[in-house]
C-alpha cells in the first residue's frame, strides 16, 4: 500500500473514535431512567371494576387494618363489607377521603396515598353503579 496514505487513514479512524466516543458520552448523559419507566409498572388500563375483584382489595389491603372487624384505630368506621362501604360512597366521604378533597381526614390515616390507579379503579367501579358484584 502506498505509505502516504497511511497517516490520512490513521487520522480517519481516530476522528471516528473521537466522534464516536462523544456521541455515546452525550447520549448517556440523555439516557431517560426514571424507574417507573425502566421497571414499567402495570399500566393503569381500568375500564371496568368490580366490588369483589378489584376493590375490596385494594381496602383490605390498604385500610382494614383500622377499618375491620375490632379494630379501634379506625374511630368505629368499617369498611370491610359491601354494604358498609357504600355508606361511605354515598355520603362521599370514601372518594372524598383517598382524593384528599373535601376537607375531611385524609387517608389512609399516616399513610401514603392510595396510587392513581387504585383510586382510579374504586372512582370506576362506583361511576358504575357501586354495585355489589
Ligand atoms: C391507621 C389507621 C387508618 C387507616 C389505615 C385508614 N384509616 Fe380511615 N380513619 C381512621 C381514623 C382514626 C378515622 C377518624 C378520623 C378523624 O375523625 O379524624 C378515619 C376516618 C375515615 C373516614 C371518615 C372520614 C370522615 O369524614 O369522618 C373514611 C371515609 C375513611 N377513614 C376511609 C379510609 C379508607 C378508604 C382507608 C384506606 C384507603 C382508610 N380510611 C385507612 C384511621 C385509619
Amino acid at each position: 500500500m502506498d505509505k502516504r496514505w497511511m497517516p490520512t487513514i490513521k487520522t480517519t479512524i481516530m476522528r471516528i473514535y473521537i466522534i464516536v466516543f462523544f456521541t455515546l458520552i452525550s447520549l448517556s448523559g440523555c439516557y431517560y431512567d426514571h424507574a417507573n419507566l425502566v421497571y414499567p409498572q402495570v399500566p393503569c388500563t381500568i375500564t371496568t371494576a368490580t366490588y369483589s375483584q378489584n376493590v375490596s382489595g385494594i381496602i383490605t389491603t390498604n385500610c382494614s387494618s383500622c377499618h375491620s372487624g375490632n379494630a379501634s384505630a379506625g374511630a368505629g368506621i368499617k369498611l370491610d363489607s359491601y354494604t358498609a362501604l357504600k355508606t361511605y360512597v354515598s355520603n362521599g366521604q370514601l372518594m372524598n377521603s383517598i382524593n384528599h378533597t373535601g376537607g375531611i381526614p385524609v387517608m389512609p390515616q399516616n399513610g401514603q396515598k392510595l396510587s392513581s390507579c387504585d383510586i382510579k379503579t374504586i372512582q370506576t367501579w362506583i361511576d358504575n353503579g357501586t354495585l355489589n358484584n
